[in-house]
C-alpha cells in the first residue's frame, strides 16, 4: 500500500516539488540556524581589530584589480592545507569583513594567512613584477599601484558605512582617515593590507 503511495508521489510533478522544498528546506534550517545564534561564528576572535584607513583602501584596490580571481582567503581544515598555510580560518576572524574574500579559486596560494609572512620590500618586488623573485611565477605585474596616489576623499565615509555594520571604527578614526592615506600610493596600501592578513590570532597567541 505505501508503495504505492510513494509513487503516486513520485509520478505527480507538483507533489514532488513541494516535498523536496520541504526536505530541502528542513535540512537547510537545521544547519544554518544554529550558526546565526552561535558565539564562535558571530564574535570576532580576539585580537581582531578593523582595518586601518590604509588598509582599507589596500582591500578595495585587492578587490578592484581582481586578485581574488586568482587567491583564496581561506584555509581549510585539512593536513595539507594546515601544514602549508597555517592554522584553519575562524569564521570569527572574518565578521568584520564587508564582503568576505573567502573565494575558493587558487591559481595562487591561499593569501589568508600571508601576512607578516615577507617584508614589505619583498611586495614590492614581487607586485612590480612577480617574476623577479619567483622565476616560475604566472601571476601579472602591476607596476602602475606604485604611481597611483590615493586622495583619501572616499576613505572616511568608507569607514563610516563599516561603522554601520558593526565595525567598531572610532570618531577619530574617521575623522583622521584621509589624514592617514592622503599621498600614500596604492602600492602602500595594498602591501599594507596584505601585512595585515591572517595576524589576529598570532596576536592572540
Ligand atoms: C592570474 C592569477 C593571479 C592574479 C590575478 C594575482 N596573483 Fe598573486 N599569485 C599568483 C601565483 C601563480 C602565485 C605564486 C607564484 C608567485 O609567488 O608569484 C602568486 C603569489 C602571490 C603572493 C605570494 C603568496 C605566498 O604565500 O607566497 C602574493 C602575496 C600575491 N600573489 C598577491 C597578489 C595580489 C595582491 C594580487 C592582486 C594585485 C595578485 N596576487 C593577483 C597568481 C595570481
Amino acid at each position: 500500500m505505501s508503495k504505492i503511495k510513494h509513487e503516486s508521489v513520485e509520478k505527480n510533478l507538483g507533489w514532488l516539488s513541494i516535498f523536496m522544498i520541504i526536505a530541502i528546506s528542513i535540512g537547510g534550517l537545521v544547519e544554518i540556524t544554529p550558526l546565526i545564534f552561535q558565539k564562535q561564528t558571530n564574535e570576532p576572535v580576539d585580537g581582531l581589530k578593523p582595518y586601518t584607513a590604509l588598509q582599507l583602501e589596500g582591500r578595495d584596490i585587492f578587490m578592484r584589480e581582481g586578485c581574488t580571481n586568482c587567491h583564496s582567503q581561506m584555509i581549510r581544515p585539512f593536513r595539507a592545507e594546515t601544514e602549508r598555510y597555517g592554522h584553519y580560518s575562524l569564521a570569527g576572524e572574518s565578521v568584520w569583513e564587508h564582503p568576505f574574500l573567502w573565494g575558493s579559486k587558487r591559481t595562487g596560494p591561499d593569501l589568508a594567512r600571508v601576512g607578516g609572512r615577507y617584508s614589505d620590500q619583498w611586495h614590492y618586488v614581487h607586485l612590480m613584477n612577480p617574476r623577479n623573485v619567483v622565476p616560475e611565477s604566472n601571476m601579472p605585474g602591476f607596476p602602475w599601484l606604485a604611481e597611483r596616489k590615493l586622495t583619501g576623499e572616499l576613505t572616511a565615509k568608507k569607514m563610516r558605512v563599516f561603522r554601520s555594520f558593526g565595525v567598531p571604527y572610532t570618531d577619530e578614526q574617521i575623522a583622521n582617515a584621509k589624514q592617514a592615506v592622503q599621498g600614500k600610493t596604492e602600492m602602500e596600501a595594498l602591501i599594507a593590507y596584505l601585512q595585515s592578513l591572517g595576524t589576529a590570532l598570532k596576536r592572540a597567541e
